[in-house]
């Protein structure tokens, strides 16, 4: 099933952080796909889209390999995969597509409960535990900090505690991890977010027009997830202040009411959400009637 060569091979992360935001976007996108009874390949049932699911620190080099096509993937991961290529005199070739609009998170140093921590000259001389070396390594380099790393491939948050290492530099998303060991973030070294990659390998005429028609569906789920459909009745003569508290909205309809030359039906879709907030200033305006209404699908 996985040597067709018109079917695209999308790597996501196997169970994580990204795993349920990545398959939401993909069904959100129409993608209907089962998954096989080893769960490591989802076969795409209505579009030819085939699911691998790995480990996420192994989807840049499954890209970068061609083995799969695309891959979603957080942007720490490719930084990490980036330098480490780097340093060994290689440049990666495939393309970020997309940022996406999940798995925010970022890369920080934690230091345990009691460290005393008078920043970032508190981390001369410390070993620094990390699945991340060549980012805490250029981050230490530029604050030019002479720290010892300590690589390891899991359970970093752990270590200060097994006398591995004195801090940690982790992914911090909501922030329970470092709750629940006892440690206490205090700098930031990289900012992520998930996005979607692509092999540097040509694609087929055929996988091309579904990489664009993949891309165009992604960019419309994520303009929806914040955009409402506003529905309202106005003064003809606030209109132009009204316009002004629509959050995000281009060009609104107007439409005549029946019966009523001084009021009218305003109309539009705010890519921004509609807090309550803006629909009290609206009525401080003269709108009323107001409906808000979710969007399903868009495609601009
Ligand atoms: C990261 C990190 C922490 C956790 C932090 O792991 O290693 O364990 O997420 O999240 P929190 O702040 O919400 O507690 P990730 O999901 O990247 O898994 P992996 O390191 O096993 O790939
Ligand atoms: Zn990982």
């Amino acid at each position: 099933m996985l040597t067709n060569p018109d079917r695209l091979k999308l790597a996501i992360q196997k169970s994580g952080r990204l795993t349920d935001h990545s398959t939401d976007l993909l069904r959100r996108c129409g993608l209907q796909f089962s998954r096989g009874k080893d769960q490591l390949v989802g076969f795409g049932e209505n579009m030819p889209f085939d699911l691998l699911f790995v480990r996420d620190d192994d989807i840049p080099d499954l890209v970068e390999e061609d083995v799969c096509d695309l891959g979603i993937v957080g942007l720490n991961i490719i930084e990490e995969k980036r330098l480490e290529m780097m340093s060994l005199g290689k440049t990666p070739t495939f393309s970020v597509l997309r940022s996406l609009d999940f798995g925010r998170c970022r890369l920080s140093i934690a230091v345990p409960e009691g460290f005393q921590y008078e920043g970032l000259r508190s981390l001369h001389g410390q070993r620094i535990a990390t699945t991340y070396p060549f980012v805490l390594q250029r981050f230490l380099t530029t604050h030019a900090i002479d720290a010892q790393i300590v690589t390891l491939s899991g359970a970093v948050e752990i270590a200060p505690r097994l006398g591995r290492a004195d801090v940690i530099c982790d992914l911090v998303s909501t922030g329970s991890t470092l709750l629940a060991n006892r440690l206490r973030e205090v700098e930031t070294v990289l900012e992520s977010h998930a996005v979607i990659v692509q092999t540097p390998i040509a694609l087929s005429e055929i996988k091309r027009s579904w990489v664009e028609r993949l891309l165009l569906r992604i960019d419309g789920v994520q303009q929806v997830r914040e955009s409402k459909y506003i529905m309202l009745h106005a003064p003809r003569s606030a209109l132009s202040q009204i316009r002004t508290l629509l959050p995000g909205s281009e060009s609104p309809t107007i439409i005549p009411l029946e019966g009523q030359d001084d009021r009218v039906a305003v109309h539009a879709v705010c890519k921004e959400n509609v807090f309550w907030e803006t629909l009290e200033s609206l009525k401080a305006a003269g709108a009323s009637a107001m409906l808000v209404l979710p969007v399903e699908k868009m495609l601009t």
